[in-house]
């Protein structure tokens, strides 16, 4: 097992990539703290890894409030004994609306969410990790950080400020014995898109069609990489993006067949 005995911090895990995750990573012989805005969805996370024979706790906790953050590494630190791994996956889509149609307090929330959060747990729990000369974080961006996209005005600056923080803290925590990585996902079979799609902010079709590998990535391809990034596999690389987007970024021809 790659995790045995690891406390692993994964916030937003009570849905998608996230649960995925911590799925993956309790199999691996992790502890996990599954946090989430919304509690039930993480007690289901926790039952579904101590009917693996795992052990979890849930925690409620909103990643853009310093005061759930601070609450919630406490919790962690008490009942599990430390955090060992964190990974900043909480995250909200944007609104999908051409710039000048959207709003600034969208555009607030985007960044909260997404990049003040990532911000936070990871000033919070680097507290502890700093102090104990160990520790892995895994950022959860997008590609919409990594490249233009129409009508993503606040979703992919969060994104990308999100890339840049990964290599902030790497150098900066390096002394530390700290891994900071990132991974940057294509598009994903979760929830998170699903309205998007729904009100058709988003076409399906064109997007399956623009991904060279043909499909939308489940969330345990994202999982997997994950596990690889904070598991002792991984311990020479920090500061990385690593997209997994089914070569969507590598994509540059729209004329042969
Ligand atoms: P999801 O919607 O299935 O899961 C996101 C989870 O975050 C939900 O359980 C939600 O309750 C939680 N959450 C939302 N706001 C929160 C807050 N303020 N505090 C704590 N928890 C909060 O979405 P998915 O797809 O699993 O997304 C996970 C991450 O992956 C996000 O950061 C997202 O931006 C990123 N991502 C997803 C892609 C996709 O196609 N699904 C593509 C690229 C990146």
């Amino acid at each position: 097992m790659k995790l045995s005995g690891k406390v692993a911090l994964i916030t937003g895990s009570g849905s998608g990539i996230g649960k995925a995750a911590a799925l993956l990573f309790a199999k691996e012989g992790a502890s996990i703290a599954v946090s989430d805005i919304n509690l039930s969805s993480a007690e289901q996370a926790t039952e579904a890894i101590k009917q693996l024979g795992g052990r979890a706790i849930a925690i409620r906790a909103d990643v853009s409030d310093a005061g759930d953050v601070d609450m919630m590494v406490d919790k962690v630190i008490k009942e599990l004994g430390g955090i060992h791994i964190l990974v900043n996956n909480a995250g909200i889509p944007g609104e999908n609306l051409p710039t000048i149609e959207s709003s600034v307090e969208h555009w607030d929330k985007v960044v909260r969410v997404n990049l003040r959060g990532t911000y936070l747990c990871s000033r919070r729990s680097g507290q502890w990790m700093v102090s104990n000369k160990a520790g892995k974080v895994l950022n959860i961006a997008s590609i919409v950080g990594l490249a233009g996209f129409v009508a993503r005005a606040s979703y992919g600056p969060a994104k990308a400020g999100i890339v840049n923080l990964t290599q902030t803290l790497a150098v900066e925590w390096a002394k530390y014995n700290i891994n900071v990585n990132c991974i940057a996902p294509g598009f994903v079979m979760t929830p998170l898109d699903g309205d998007l799609i729904r009100s058709g902010r988003l076409n399906l079709e064109l997007i399956e069609k623009r991904i060279p590998l043909g499909h939308r990535a489940q969330p345990d391809d994202i999982a997997k990489a994950a596990l690889f990034l904070v598991s002792d596999d991984a311990r020479y690389i920090t500061g990385v993006t690593l997209p997994v987007d089914g070569g969507w970024l590598a994509y540059g021809d729209v004329c042969a067949k």
